[in-house]
């Protein structure tokens, strides 16, 4: 069992228990997650942070970078400690331009849980999300033959738990019919609440919802609301958006990325703030 004095407290991804409070490393790589940070030592510096504050999730994939992300993991934290779950996607590959082309194929699967096997330096991953749909979000359609292949790899013994990413209710349904998962991570924050009801069920079922850009990702969350309340508080929007997620249902995980070290402070601190009924109802505004 993992204690913390972090925010949120822990939750169990599966048999993993993690803090609720953990980092999202896609901010690590270069501009438009293409090529290596401009501040290696800082980067790594930021890694090295978020694990002595006591963070136990670390989210990445191989394609942020590609490559980039995951090595610098390994080169700030490797060997892990035990504490330390480390959750991966797959998916998407990246083209010349930056894009995220869908790589689903069993073919493309496969090669993607290796490599990032080989990126981090691990024997098993302990968390692999099949990231469906595209860069303008979920979108419809079967999930079997890639959610299948990954479920191999699973009876392998190169995965310990399966998640998806950027998917339908319809696609989460479908994966969990196949077989267990132990999270869902898609876009979600206090201006983007289509996954309200999927978050209520998930909840049900004891599975997390990993919200990803928690904080507006690359266009930050701006709203005369939640300056409002921010200020009220004396607390950054920032703040607010992240304590406001950890208070929204106990299943909610946090990935905030960022690349530096004194965000990440802020971050953590700012998620403790307590909101009251009053500061939830003006929030719920935003979204709905
Ligand atoms: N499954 C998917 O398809 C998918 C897609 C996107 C992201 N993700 C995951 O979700 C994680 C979170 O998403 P994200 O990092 O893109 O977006 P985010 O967490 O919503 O926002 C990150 C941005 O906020 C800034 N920021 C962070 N803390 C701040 C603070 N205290 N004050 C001001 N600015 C602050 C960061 O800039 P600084 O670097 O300057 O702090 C960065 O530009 C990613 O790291 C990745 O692991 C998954």
């Amino acid at each position: 069992m993992v204690s913390t004095s972090l925010p949120g407290g822990t939750w169990t991804l599966g048999d993993l228990p993690v803090t609720r409070f953990g980092y999202g490393a896609m901010q690590l790589a270069g501009p438009w997650v293409m090529g290596p940070p401009a501040d290696h030592g800082g980067a790594l510096a930021v890694l090295r942070a978020a694990v002595e504050l006591g963070i136990t999730h670390i989210d990445t994939s191989e394609a942020y970078g590609p490559h980039v992300t995951n090595q610098l993991i390994r080169e700030a934290l490797h060997p892990y400690p035990d504490s330390l779950h480390i959750v991966t996607k797959v998916g998407a590959n990246r083209d010349q331009q930056g894009g995220w082309p869908p790589a689903r194929d069993p073919e493309s699967l496969r090669r993607s849980v290796h490599e990032n096997l080989e990126t981090l330096g691990l024997d098993v991953l302990d968390l692999v999300n099949l990231r469906l749909g595209d860069a303008a979000g979920p979108q419809p359609g079967s999930v079997a033959e890639a959610f299948e292949t990954l479920v191999g790899l699973q009876q392998q013994g190169l995965i310990r738990h399966l998640g998806v990413s950027n998917a339908t209710p319809e696609q989460v349904a479908e994966a969990q019919a196949i077989a267990p998962i132990v999270c869902v991570q898609n876009m979600y924050n206090l201006a983007h609440r289509q996954d309200d009801e999927l978050i209520d069920a998930l909840a049900e079922q004891g599975i997390a919802y990993v919200p990803f850009f928690p904080l507006g990702g690359f266009s930050p969350l701006q709203s005369s609301v939640l300056s409002t309340v921010a200020a009220r508080l004396e607390a950054a929007p920032m703040s607010v958006a992240l304590a406001w997620l950890l208070q929204r249902s106990p299943n909610i995980l946090l990935i905030p990325g960022t690349s530096s070290a004194t965000h990440l402070h802020e971050n953590i601190a700012g998620a403790a703030l307590s909101l009251s009924d009053d500061d939830l109802a003006e929030l719920d505004k935003i979204g709905r």
